[in-house]
Parts: C-alpha cells; sequence; structure tokens
C-alpha cells in the first residue's frame, strides 16, 4: 500500500503502539509508523514491570487503593478500576504470546511468575523480566508484528503534524522522509501513541525520550490536554555525569535497598513510615531536599546487605551496566539521583483512547486516562499502555469509516542550523528543568512563563520562515508544550502530588481536580 489512503494508522512503536496493531489488524489493515532505532522512546527501557492483581493473595480492591493513594486525590476512580480489572487478563495475553517473565523458583510460590514489589505498592504484584521487562515484552511485539500480513511497519517517515478535513475530523498523519520530502498519509483512524514529554528536561531516565510532540499534534487539531503540571521524577537515575541516562529500576528498593544520603545515612524513615517504598512524588522530593541539606550532587542506593548472589540474580542488567560504568554495586553504594522519567498529564481520552478529535485515539504515555491522577504509581505505566491499548482495539475494530481526503501532496522542506536547533532545546532544557522541576516555587514559574515566552518569539520566526523539516518541528511542538505546561502549573493554586509549590499549601481547600488546557491558551 505504499502511496494509497490507510486504513488504521499509528504513529510510535513502543509498547502501546505494538499491542494496539497486533489487537487490531485482524480485522483492519494497520500502518505502524515507528522510528528506526528502538533506541528512541522509554518502553525499552522499562526495567521493573508491570503491575497486576495476580497472586491469589492480593486482591483487586487493594491495587485500586494503592493506585488512589499514590495519585493524591486526582485520579479517575472508574478508570483505575477499569485499568485494575483489565490487569490480569492483559498478562494472561502477554503469556500467550511468549514474554518471558521470570519465573518464581520458590515451590511454595502462590504463583507462577515472580511478583516483585516497588514504592506505593501494598503487596508483591509486579510481574517481571529480570530487570529488563521492556526489551522482553518489547522484542516479543515487534517480533509478532513483523510476522503479521496486514501490518505495514515504516520506519522511513517522521510524523510532524495531523490531517485535519472541514469537519474537524482527524485524517492521518503530514510526515517526512529522510530527504525532508513531505508525504502526507490519510488514514480513516489515526492513533497517537508517541510516548511523553520527559523529553523537555535536561536529565531522563531513557537516553533519548519524546518531547510531548504527539501531545501538541492532537492540540493542534483542538484536543484538550489535560494535568500537564505532573511530570514525574523517578528517584533513582545514575548518577553518571559522563555516561548515558541509566535508570536504577525502583525494584531495587522493592526487594530492600536503602536510600543514604552522602554522609551513609539511611534518610527515608524519618520522612514517611512507608520509607523507601513510599511513593515516587514523596521519594524524589526527599532525594531532592537530601542533596540541597548536604550540598551534594546525588545521593546512595545501597544494595550490598543483599549479596551478591541475589543482586546478580535479580538485576542482572544493572549490575552489568554499572561494573561498565566503574561501580561493583555488591561492593558499593550506587550513586542516584532524580531525573525525568513520565508524564501524568496528555492527551485527555476516554475508556477506549478516543480524543476529542474524531477519528483521533491516543494510547500509552502521550495519552491522559485519568488513572495517574497527580501521580503514577510505579508498574502502573506499562500495565496502562496494555489495557488501553487492547480496549481502543476494540473499539476500532468496530468503528465506522468516513470518506477520506483526495491524495497526498508532496513538496520538499528546508531545515534550520543543527546548532541554532540545538542551542533552542538546550534553553527550553535548562530552564525547564531549573524552574519546572520537583519544587516550583511562584517565582519560578513565572520566570520560566516569561523566558519560554522569549525562546517562542525567536523560533517562531524560523517556523514561519519557511516548511519546518522534522527537527525544527519537534522543537515548535516541545516548546508550545513546554508552555502549556507552564501555564497549567501556574494554573494550579496548590501543591499536590507531583506539583510541589513551596508557595501554596498542599490540598487546596476548594479542590481543583484535573486542569485541561487548549492551544489557545497561547494566543
Ligand atoms: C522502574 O523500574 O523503576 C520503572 C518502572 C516504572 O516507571 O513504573
Amino acid at each position: 500500500m505504499p502511496h494509497g489512503n490507510h486504513d488504521v494508522l499509528i504513529i510510535g512503536g513502543g509498547v502501546a503502539g505494538l499491542v494496539l496493531a497486533l489487537e487490531v489488524a485482524d480485522r483492519r489493515p494497520v500502518t505502524l509508523l515507528r522510528p528506526a532505532s528502538d533506541d528512541l522512546g522509554a518502553s525499552r527501557w522499562a526495567q521493573g514491570g508491570i503491575a497486576a492483581v495476580l497472586s491469589p493473595s492480593d486482591d483487586i480492591d487493594a491495587h485500586i487503593q494503592d493506585t488512589l493513594v499514590a495519585g493524591d486525590g486526582l485520579c479517575d476512580e472508574a478508570a483505575v478500576r477499569f485499568t485494575v480489572e483489565q490487569g490480569p487478563a492483559a498478562i494472561e495475553w502477554l503469556l500467550d504470546l511468549g514474554v518471558p517473565f521470570t519465573r518464581d523458583t520458590n515451590p511454595a510460590a502462590d504463583y507462577p511468575y515472580h511478583l516483585t514489589r516497588e514504592g506505593g505498592h501494598g503487596a508483591r504484584r509486579i510481574i517481571h523480566a529480570a530487570d529488563a521487562t521492556g526489551r522482553a515484552v518489547m522484542d516479543t511485539l515487534k517480533a509478532r508484528v513483523a510476522a503479521h500480513p496486514t501490518i505495514w511497519v515504516r520506519d522511513d517517515l517522521t510524523a510532524i503534524g495531523l490531517l485535519q478535513d472541514d469537519a474537524g475530523r482527524c485524517r492521518g498523519a503530514r510526515c517526512l522522509d529522510g530527504k525532508g520530502t513531505r508525504v502526507d498519509l490519510p488514514a480513516h483512524d489515526t492513533v497517537l501513541a508517541t510516548g511523553g514529554a520527559s523529553g523537555l528536561y535536561r536529565h531522563t531516565t531513557s537516553p533519548q525520550p519524546a518531547s510531548g510532540e504527539g501531545m501538541l499534534m492532537a492540540a493542534e487539531l483542538g484536543a484538550t490536554l489535560m494535568n500537564l503540571e505532573f511530570q514525574q521524577f523517578h528517584p533513582t537515575c545514575l548518577h553518571d555525569p559522563e555516561g548515558a541516562p541509566f535508570l536504577i529500576s525502583e525494584a531495587v528498593r522493592g526487594e530492600g535497598g536503602h536510600l543514604l544520603n552522602v554522609h551513609g545515612e539511611r534518610f527515608m524513615p524519618a520522612i514517611d513510615a512507608r520509607a523507601e517504598l513510599a511513593p515516587r512524588d514523596v521519594v524524589a522530593r526527599a532525594i531532592d531536599a537530601e542533596m540541597q541539606r548536604t550540598a551534594s550532587e546525588h545521593v546512595f542506593l545501597d544494595v550490598r546487605h543483599l549479596g551478591e548472589a541475589a543482586i546478580r540474580e535479580h538485576f542482572p542488567t544493572i549490575h552489568r551496566h554499572c561494573a561498565r560504568r566503574g561501580i561493583d554495586i555488591a561492593e558499593a553504594p550506587i550513586p542516584v539521583v532524580p531525573a525525568a522519567h513520565y508524564s501524568c498529564g496528555g492527551v485527555a481520552t476516554d475508556r477506549h483512547g478516543a480524543t476529542d478529535v474524531d477519528h483521533l485515539y491516543a494510547v500509552g504515555e502521550v495519552a491522559c486516562t485519568g488513572l495517574h491522577g497527580a501521580n503514577r504509581m510505579a508498574s502502573n505505566s506499562l500495565l496502562e499502555c496494555l489495557v488501553f491499548a487492547r480496549s481502543c482495539a476494540a473499539a476500532l475494530r468496530d468503528a465506522t469509516r468516513a470518506p477520506l481526503p483526495p491524495r497526498p501532496t508532496i513538496s520538499v522542506v528546508a531545515e534550520a542550523p543543527p546548532a541554532a536547533l540545538e542551542a533552542w532545546r538546550e534553553r527550553m532544557r535548562a530552564l525547564m528543568s531549573a524552574r519546572v522541576a520537583i519544587v516550583r516555587p511562584d517565582s519560578g514559574l513565572d520566570q520560566a512563563a516569561d523566558e519560554l515566552a522569549e525562546l517562542y518569539q525567536e523560533v517562531r520566526e524560523a517556523v514561519e520562515h519557511g516548511q519546518p523539516g522534522a527537527r525544527l518541528s519537534s522543537l515548535w511542538q516541545a516548546l508550545r508544550l513546554a508552555r502549556l505546561t507552564v501555564a497549567s502549573a501556574r494554573a494550579r493554586r496548590e501543591s499536590r502530588g507531583l506539583h510541589y509549590n513551596p508557595d501554596r499549601q498542599h490540598h487546596a481547600d476548594r479542590h481543583p481536580g484535573p486542569s485541561r488546557i487548549h492551544l489557545g491558551a497561547l494566543d
């Protein structure tokens, strides 16, 4: 189907996009746009696992309750129940596909696969493939997708925007090929599975995360964006200024790892009764405060007491990576620092991934389903990808198709100079990291708004100069998303979950609920 119309067009090749493709392709042909390299995005780098009620001693209400507590009063309870209830069937589906989850070697275990624990969870309910769950799930899904006769994978195009008809419906995507030639892909239904917006920040847990491009593409068509102010910082990224970003899974704390300050003292028990297994917002904030208090660039995560055999068995990837970077984690504590990890906000969707733009859907981190509220609980993200990709596929299987617009126009576009693009992106990331990170007082948010507005004017001139290429389009989308994020943060006149503003009380008396914003807020 090289130049024709497309039936279901999926933009993004992480777990959500691949699951959706597999679940819909038996009924409708799928075109899947994914980057040529798996290193992009977040799915492949997920270490910990997938949360679901699998052990007979666990129960659905307990998982729901833990999620609501972590979400700090902002979860959509119906979305939480829906996700948690669908979890066990989604895991069965992955097991049927052959994902090599780690088995429990204890003959007395009440579930055949090993279940670990992470922050916020009151029970062991994280199924995993050692400490490289994302890679194991991705490899299995990719092999299935490659073998599927009605899934056409394209890694030669980059989506830079969406197509819209006169009735406001989404009608496919505008893309560029490697030479900068514009190629429009008209489609009956378009699904964004483009990932989150951690790339708005300087230090992240995956090497090349998305920067909210998909969120902005949806907003350009009029879609509502929700809860953008809730950007999650994972408490424990390896502190390795010379190396690539590398996550140290929360499962390390789940299996008994301790956080120590630079003087070798544990500090979490004094802050929260759940100590190292408090929800992520609490732990990241505590680490940030401890780093300030001790004027240090990191804290330590200590697993020495677990013993080398257990460390190698549970965390082979982490052990190997740290060894390559000169740290034997069985002998020395691991220097760690919080880093941008996950966007709890995104394109507002319903239970089937439908946005408020007809024929446009969003699944995975790009979407905001209401599950995470003000703070996502560990390992609920792959769960959400699975559950919502499957429910979106169920809706798409029976969707009616609208007529498509005429065939694509093809034109060649120009790119701004790479040095200018890099400098602009770096400015944006530096100020988001300095002013809109773990602690964000009013003055910093005001400054961020002013500085981003200046940067916006500079980049806008380049955008209006001609047809922007892939890198300029991505920056332009990221920059506008950064501005919307700051606008959402300034509008939230309280501290809640991941949004901690020392000038605002924790939990305003009148509950403002989730935030909603449109692109028009930048006018
Ligand atoms: C981790 O392994 O700590 C990451 C898993 C997640 O973000 O839920």
